[in-house]
């Protein structure tokens, strides 16, 4: 059994399969190569920028201050690195599926598997995130029309009842509050948020009906959202006080990292261009140039949008401000333009849902394909030419969620979801074959790692020294939080070793190494849900993929 778990599919077996394995069996429709480097570029930003700095900025801002800065820093050279090792991937590997395919050729099934469903919790769970923060900006753009919609209609019941005890601790009137307007029926408060499925559902019809009007419609979203953005900052800079920027760390380093949750959840998405390649018409040139003309275009965007309006008001206004952009604005009594930036974070995040739900149902065709998954994920709509079952079931699983859950949780998860796939992209391309490289048209650049990676690790161990020999002097009453850093500490002197015996590549190995640092940063309770929702997996492979897998031996 242990072999068969790690079977191993082949590049030349990937590109068959994806040339004929879904027009063979579900009647000769296939995807339609529409796409080009600037498509792909709009589609990374559409998916980048959304609900993370339109909303968790706030928090990330007032627990590190302006010198949060760094953070989107160190996040956007980690995802540098894991975008420069997707770019290798889909420059050998140009067939939808992402992660999932290119582990599928590296590690084998079982690790195919593991990231497939730790794309679920990108795409699909961090879609429910993105529905909520749409809802409650939308709701903000209904009430400046004098529209207002009952409170137990645009939220859940977690948030309710919290925002219900902090009212009562606090002495402010309870009346108008979802908790205590909920109808009930029998003993359960009715308290769903409407909108939010709603924006799912509308989407789900969107990218149901083709990447043609997708992509057209994510042009354009992305458009105006960038439009707004600036505008934000060219207006914003002429209010600017430097005051503001002193202290630049209030809570040193420590305060910065606590916004790590927040930060990679506003860079998620630029990967999303992977799935995709089927659809992309030179995708072995352009995706690599999409992933990292968008992360660079992303990077300068928050940097800029963050110290304006760390310049604007002092960080430590920003505590539970969800709306932290529009804020700044009414602060200074420009409500007008805060209620513009209110619309463009609506059209904001209806891109980057669109661009999740065009994802998701792409890595289940993948899965499909290779057998893991029921065929019914593999088909490709006649009409259509999307894969249209699985864009149902996409819409289900995002779209019912939506109405219940509270979006902290699932933010951390989604984090730790994707950061965990990064890992292992970046883990495969060391992995990889060499090959010829005229043969590829991008080559992740070759530096060797063996003296730059126990450098920094050295310098890594010497800076953290205190923590390190605390975790070591205090092993016997070690907390979780600890159990997590001793975890890193131990995978990164494994990582560092193997870098100096097998001459690792750099890039690859800092991409790992950044993404581990930050999945530790990630608070424990969300890693024992993360565990639980990869237990669920493993169960259903066991279940189903390990037998179903086209690579599984024939019974006689
Ligand atoms: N990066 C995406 C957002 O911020 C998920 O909404």
């Amino acid at each position: 059994m242990s072999n068969s778990l790690f079977r191993k599919k082949s590049l030349s077996k990937i590109m068959q399969d994806a040339k004929d394995g879904v027009s063979d069996s579900h009647g000769g429709a296939s995807l339609t190569k529409v796409l080009n480097v600037r498509d792909l570029t709009l589609m990374g930003v559409a998916a980048v920028i959304g609900a993370g700095i339109f909303s968790t900025i706030g928090q990330a801002a007032y627990n590190g201050g302006p010198g949060v800065i760094f953070l989107f820093l160190l996040t956007a050279v980690t995802c540098g690195f894991t975008a420069l090792c997707y770019a290798e991937f889909a420059s050998r590997v140009p067939v939808a599926g992402s992660a999932y395919t290119y582990s599928y050729v590296t590690f084998g099934e079982l690790a195919a598997w593991i990231i497939g469903w730790a794309l679920i919790l990108e795409y699909s769970i961090g879609n429910i995130v993105v529905a909520i923060s749409w809802s409650s900006y939308f709701n903000n753009v209904l009430e400046g029309m004098n529209i207002h919609l009952p409170a137990w209609l645009i939220t859940d019941s977690s948030t309710a009842k919290a925002a219900y005890e902090h009212a009562v601790a606090t002495n402010l009137p309870v009346e108008g509050l979802a908790w205590s307007t909920a109808p009930l029926l029998g003993s359960w408060k009715v308290i769903m948020n409407i909108p939010a499925f709603l924006i799912v559902v509308l989407i789900t019809i969107v990218a149901y009906i083709g990447i043609r009007e997708s992509k057209r419609s994510a042009n354009a979203m992305v458009g105006l959202k960038i439009i707004v953005l600036a505008v934000v900052v060219l207006i914003g800079v002429f209010y600017i006080n430097t005051d503001n920027w002193t202290p630049f760390l209030p809570n040193k380093f420590e305060g910065v990292l606590k916004g790590v949750s927040a930060v990679f959840f506003a860079y998620i998405g630029f990967d999303a261009i992977s799935t995709t390649a089927e659809e992309t018409a030179n995708p072995q040139r352009d995706m690599p140039r999409a992933m990292i003309y968008s992360l660079i275009i992303c990077t300068i965007i928050y940097i800029v949008v963050t110290l304006v309006i760390t310049g604007m008001v002092n960080y430590s206004e920003f505590n539970h401000i969800a709306d932290p952009l529009a804020y700044v604005f009414d602060k200074l009594n420009m409500e007008k333009v805060g209620y513009v930036i209110s619309i463009s974070a609506v059209v904001a995040a209806t891109s980057v849902i669109l661009v999740f739900q065009i994802g998701q149902p792409r890595i289940w065709m993948s899965m499909s394909r290779d057998g893991l998954l029921p065929k019914k994920f593999a088909k490709v709509h006649r009409k259509f030419h999307t894969p249209s079952f699985a864009t149902i079931v996409t819409g289900f699983i995002v779209a019912i969620p939506s109405l219940f859950v509270e979006s902290g949780i699932v933010t951390d998860l989604t984090s730790i979801g994707t950061l965990f796939a990064f890992v292992l992209v970046c883990g495969g391309v060391l992995l990889l074959p060499k090959v010829d490289k005229e043969s590829k048209k991008f080559n992740l650049p070759y530096i060797n790692g063996m003296i730059i990676v126990p450098a920094i690790f050295a310098l890594f161990c010497f800076f953290f020294r205190d923590k390190i020999g605390d975790t070591f002097v205090n092993l016997a009453t070690i907390d979780h939080e600890r159990i997590l850093f001793l975890i890193f500490l131990i995978l990164s002197f494994a990582i560092t070793v193997a870098t100096i015996i097998k001459r690792f590549s750099l890039i690859p190995v800092l991409g790992m190494l950044c993404c581990l640092y930050l999945m530790i940063e990630i608070p424990v309770k969300s890693w024992l849900v993360f565990f639980c929702w990869m237990g669920f997996g493993l169960l259903v492979y066991f279940l189903y993929g390990y037998w179903k897998s086209k690579l599984a031996p024939k019974q006689a």
